[in-house]
């Protein structure tokens, strides 16, 4: 049986097995998904989960201490430095990081363009200021310098950026945690309207679940490293299965999701890497539904309800 990892059986990335550890133990547990042209996946979870460090892995881009195992496949073939800026892009929280505050934006993109094709500066600016009016950056902010546009410009101009040379996949780590909501949901829609017209895939990272239901065809939902339960959006989180994932609904308010909920943090302490050593689940201290079972063997990825999930007893309810 085949996981529902992917819509493709040749999928455009594929993380496998992905570890991630620190000295003080592994911060990434064995993440695998696969992601086909187009797809928009979000991965979701509280602070500390590992979102961040999957995400910058699928570009490298781990801190230099950490050590890495598992397969990053891109059109099955391991990702390499020189696919940063060409096949893969990065979209950070804040803009600031992604821009040069000396140089005009429209310059650094045509800087961009010709950092991958030999093609004149005059034909790279072209393409810049093209790039820049499809998320309506006309000619004055697309002339300016970065430190001069309003914050929503900035991510804008980055989403530019990052869609400039036609990448396979965009890989964005809470782009939008920097604006205010009004903000936040429009450079969301323009970052998904943009690569829908590319065909480009988009890792989305975001604690805010009403905006992840709203633009992700797919949710992950990671736990102390590991990928608690993965499918399609309104599956996972109109009728999660998985312990964790119910908890983490149920503590939103019950009027539908608001405008920017964050994940609720539950009352006791999250999980730190390295306190387990795969011999239980990991969920399982904070979990209602847990038993020896869970205390004693880590559960495994698997297909419940046409989702995978990783949990010896999914569809558990508190019955009082
Ligand atoms: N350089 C590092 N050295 C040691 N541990 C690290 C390092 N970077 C990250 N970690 C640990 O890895 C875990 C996962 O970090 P990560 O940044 O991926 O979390 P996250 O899910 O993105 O959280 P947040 O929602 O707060 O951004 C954390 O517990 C963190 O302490
Ligand atoms: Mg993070």
């Amino acid at each position: 049986m085949s996981l529902p990892l992917a819509a493709s059986p040749t999928p455009l990335l594929r993380v496998d097995g992905l570890r991630i550890s620190f000295l003080d133990g592994d911060a990434v547990r064995g993440v695998s998904f696969a992601l086909s042209a187009g797809d928009v996946l979000a991965l979701v979870g509280e602070s500390g989960a590992g979102k961040s460090l999957t995400a910058r892995a699928l570009l490298g881009m781990v801190p230099r201490e950490a050590v890495v195992k598992g397969r990053v496949l891109l059109h099955g073939e391991p990702v390499t430095p020189a696919d940063l800026g060409r096949r893969l892009a990065w979209i950070p929280q804040e803009a600031m990081s992604a821009l040069s505050p000396v140089h005009r934006v429209e310059d650094q993109l045509a800087f961009a363009v010709r950092s991958v094709a030999r093609v004149k500066r005059s034909a790279a600016l072209d393409v810049a200021r093209r790039a820049l009016a499809e998320v309506g950056l006309g000619p004055e902010p697309a002339g300016a310098y970065p430190h001069t546009l309003s914050g929503g410009m900035r991510q804008r101009a980055v989403i530019a950026m990052a869609l400039v040379n036609e990448p396979a996949l965009v890989v964005a780590d809470e782009p939008t945690t920097a604006l205010d909501p009004e903000r936040q949901e429009q450079v969301l829609t323009l970052l998904r309207e943009r690569c829908a017209a590319a065909g480009t895939a988009l890792l989305l990272v975001s604690h805010d679940l009403a905006a992840v239901r709203r633009h992700a065809d797919r949710v992950a939902v990671m736990y102390a490293g590991r990928i608690t339960e993965l499918g399609l959006t309104e599956r996972v989180l109109g009728r999660p299965v998985a312990p964790y994932t119910r908890g983490l609904l149920a503590s939103l308010p019950e009027a539908g999701l608001p405008h920017r909920s964050r994940l609720p943090v539950f009352t006791d302490a999250p999980h730190t890497p390295g306190a387990v050593a795969g011999t239980r689940c990991v969920f399982a201290p904070r979990c209602p539904g847990a038993d020896e079972l869970c205390r004693q063997r880590e559960p495994v990825l698997r297909v419940v309800d046409g989702r995978s999930v990783t949990c010896h007893h999914p569809f558990f309810e508190e019955t009082e």
